[in-house]
């Protein structure tokens, strides 16, 4: 029998466990500072509910088969469906905005890369009701806020912002066919991580005209939205788009979130859903893969059968942020905290330390003590190892010598002291 977990999935020891509890946390706290609400949705769906609209990349990851009743099941590989499912089956009903995250684990059968596991817990946060561009902003705002609340910096992580109607304008704007437009997605996307030649070959190879190449490369080159508009400043269709972006990247600014943003049009996102805003966070240095992603997809409701309304969400997954802040010295240790040890140099006075153990537990404290006999010594010293503030020893001579005291020694400093039960139990941590 094996004794590894599978590929791709982990085990999650105390201390890998404390780090996913502190990443999740973070994203628990920021969420809530925005006003977000948390809710959750069944980790098997039915197939059909990801073939509809997630695009062939995730369906080919799918962990999928059938069920006792015949019906084809997948465990989910990202929220956005199941979201889009719940919200448009009830959405009459519900406040708007609609501001909702979810901490969900996902699962993708990915080939093994640094990064990407076939399990992972990913912070979905999304808005629905709200076609503004304040909405936008709002969102990136949270995404980089999290960054924040575990202490990167604008110097670690950048974001990169672009919008899908603004390419698709381009697109017709250097007269690329419809037809062309997902290989034209395909090669952006790669745009960083490809010889540029082999791209452009790509694309002529595919039938898009060598100039119209050129001209889209030279528009995706911009490295500012002030650059892409002296460029193109005089492109009446896509004026539209440059005041969307313009006003988006105001409000960022406004939000004190902009010196961690850039505009990045090789920015396109895998997933077919997005309609408009997209993003994604990387580590400046690129040496991950991305932190998060996300973007605006105003048609995804409706098209699960619910009622249309516009939508916007991201989703930030543990894996690579783990490795960031690994990587950075900013994940936290697994502290071993404990509020008391009780002891005792009699292990005939076990029934009282559980007693005096019990006591202080019903008081809210955290308390161990030795599950066996145990010289004293032994016991300060596993009371150390736990942790422990203090310890409360029930000494022979002090506790059934008829005065029933007990002495509270502080480990920090060494320093004891001598008290009646009703004055312990009454004490502050
Ligand atoms: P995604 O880009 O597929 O988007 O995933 C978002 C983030 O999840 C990635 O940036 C990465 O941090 C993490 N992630 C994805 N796959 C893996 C993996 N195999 N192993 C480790 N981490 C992974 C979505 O899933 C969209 N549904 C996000 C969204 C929410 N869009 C709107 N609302």
């Amino acid at each position: 029998m094996s004794r590894a977990a599978l590929p791709g999935f982990r085990d999650f020891y105390p201390q890998e466990l404390a780090e996913r509890a502190y990443v999740m946390n973070a994203w628990r706290e920021v969420a809530g500072r925005y006003g977000f609400v948390e809710y959750d949705g069944p980790p098997l769906e039915p197939l059909e509910l990801y073939t509809a609209k997630s695009g062939d990349e995730i369906v080919g990851q799918l962990y999928v088969f059938e069920d006792k009743g015949g019906r084809k099941v997948a465990l989910r590989p990202e929220m956005t469906p199941t979201f889009a499912r719940m919200v448009g089956a009830k959405l009459n009903a519900l406040r708007k905005p609609v501001r909702w995250f979810s901490t969900p684990q996902l699962f993708r059968y990915e080939r093994q890369q640094k990064g990407r596991l076939r399990e992972h817990f990913q912070l979905n946060v999304d808005i629905v009701g709200e076609p503004d561009v304040a909405a936008d902003a709002e969102l990136l705002a949270l995404a980089i806020d999290v960054m924040r609340e575990v202490g990167l910096t604008a110097s670690d992580v950048r974001a990169r912002v672009s919008d899908r109607r603004l390419i698709g304008a381009l697109l017709a704007h250097f007269e690329i066919a419809e037809k062309d437009h997902p290989l034209v997605y395909a090669v952006l996307d790669k745009l960083d991580r490809e010889p540029r030649a082999a791209l452009e070959k790509r694309l002529t190879d595919g039938g898009v005209a060598p100039h119209a190449v050129r001209s889209l490369f030279e528009a995706v080159g911009s490295k500012s939205l002030d650059e892409l508009r002296t460029r193109l400043g005089g492109v009446r269709a896509l004026d539209g788009h440059f005041e969307t972006m313009t006003r988006y990247f105001e409000l960022l600014r406004a939000l004190g979130v902009d010196d961690w943003v850039r505009l990045d049009l090789s920015v396109v996102r895998g997933l077919a859903y997005y309609t408009g805003i997209v993003f994604e966070l990387f580590d400046t240095a690129g040496e991950f893969r991305a932190i998060c992603g996300g973007g605006r997809y105003d048609d995804l409701l409706a098209t699960l059968g619910g009622t249309p309304a516009p939508a916007l969400g991201f989703g930030m997954g543990d894996v690579v942020l783990g490795e960031l802040l690994r990587s950075r010295k900013l994940m936290p240790a697994l502290e071993p905290a404990l509020d008391y040890w009780v002891a005792s140099d009699d292990e005939a006075l076990l029934s009282d330390v559980m007693t005096v153990a019990a006591r202080l537990r019903g008081g809210g404290h955290s308390v161990e003590y030795s599950l066996r006999p145990q010289q004293l010594a032994r016991q300060l010293k596993a009371a150390s190892s736990a942790g422990a503030a203090q310890v409360v020893i029930l000494l022979r001579d002090q506790w059934s010598g008829g005065a029933g005291t007990m002495t509270v020694k502080t480990l920090a400093d060494g320093s004891e002291r001598v008290v009646r039960g009703d004055e312990l139990f009454n004490f502050p941590v």
